[in-house]
């Protein structure tokens, strides 16, 4: 299985977010149709394989060609040098919702570019219409901190904490100014990200659970204590008033926010760990490496680069035994697995 594969099985609660953002996603490329003269330019900021944007942006496609069959369309799909980019060109070519796949072909155009949101993405002004799915809350860089390797906001190493606050608030003004160079007026920026604000103990309990299971390997010895210290998961989980902050300070007047929105998505594979039944009796170790499954599909690609520079049967090593510690963990308090997310819905001025 490619990571891409990995990813597309285990983000449903990412697909979940997303759904929220299509009525928006249709909004802006009425929008984006109007603003445009010539080629309509649409960007997906941090697409992964394109499992979770490819169906959403078929909404906005489709919205812009019933109302106009003549238009023709770029979507440029960006993303770290270190994507997926085969699975993301299979996803947009066969995957039965992709909208490059059907009626659109000739009129349509999917580009991929292994760039970074925090840097101009596309040329200045030519953009009418730039989405980001469950994106926008990776920082720049993490800032060391001394005890906790999952996410920054929960270490209790205070002067980290205050330190990764003050870098997260700058990454984000940093991904709004680039994406201000890049919209036309008029041009919309839909965004869904995680957040903190509604179950902060679930974040804290995977926060927790993940630095139980690097501990683990630590304790036997597997890595050392400088590669645990280094360990990074480079999030910042921010709340509703610093997902807000800079429309009320730098970016009021160039940015106008039409809607903002507290969700918690929801993991439709959790029917399927809960019901589990036949050749897995247990249902609490069932619903264990249901989430487990979930949770390494992103993990397992941060632990792997983590330790890239071992021998590939040593980080295989390290990643069993956190998925079994892990497992543990998940059987012996079941949760039902929700994150909150946000969603922001932003007019260039
Ligand atoms: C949780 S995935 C979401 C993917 C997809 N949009 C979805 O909704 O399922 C976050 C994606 O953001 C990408 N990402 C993180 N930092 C980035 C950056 N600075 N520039 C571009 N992409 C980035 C990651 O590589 C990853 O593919």
């Amino acid at each position: 299985m490619s990571p891409g594969e990995g990813y597309d099985q285990g983000s449903t609660n990412q697909a979940s977010a997303n759904k929220g953002a299509v009525e928006w996603l249709i909004r802006g490329a009425v929008a984006a149709a109007a603003i445009s003269p010539g080629v309509i330019s649409i960007l997906d900021l941090g697409s992964a394989t394109g499992k979770n944007s490819a169906g959403e942006l078929k909404h906005a496609v489709d919205a812009i060609l019933q109302a106009d069959a003549g238009r023709t369309i770029v979507v440029t799909h960006i993303d770290t040098t270190s994507n997926d980019w085969n699975q993301l060109s299979r996803t947009l070519m066969s995957a039965p919702g992709s909208y490059l796949n059907g009626s659109a072909a000739g009129k349509v155009f999917g580009h991929m570019s292994a760039k970074s949101f925090f840097e101009q993405v596309a040329p200045a002004g030519s953009v009418a219409l730039a989405y980001s799915g469950i994106s926008f809350h990776w920082m720049s860089h993490c800032l060391p901190h001394s005890d906790c390797w999952v996410q920054r906001e929960f270490t209790a190493d205070r002067a980290a904490c205050t330190a990764n606050k003050q870098q997260a608030a700058e990454d984000w003004l940093q991904i709004l100014k680039q994406r201000a160079i890049e919209l036309m007026p008029g041009g919309y920026l839909i965004a869904t990200a995680l957040t903190k604000k509604h179950s902060e103990g679930l974040n804290i309990l995977f926060a927790d659970w993940g630095h139980q299971c690097w501990q683990e390997v630590l304790h036997q010895d597997i890595i050392s204590h400088q590669e645990f210290a280094n360990f990074t998961f480079g999030t910042w989980l921010r709340t509703t008033e610093e997902w807000l902050a800079p429309f009320k300070g730098e970016m009021c007047n160039i940015f106008e926010v039409l809607d903002f929105q507290e969700q918690a998505s929801t993991d439709s594979n959790w029917t399927n760990y809960k019901n589990a039944e036949g050749p897995e009796p247990d249902k609490a170790l069932a619903l264990a490496r249901g989430y487990c499954r979930f949770v390494f599909a992103v993990a397992g690609g941060i632990v792997t680069a983590n330790l890239a520079h071992r021998p590939r049967a040593e980080v295989d090593k390290v990643l069993e035994l956190m998925k079994a510690k892990f497992i543990d963990l998940a059987r012996s308090k079941p949760i039902e697995f929700r994150f909150p997310t946000m969603m922001v819905v932003l007019r260039r001025k």
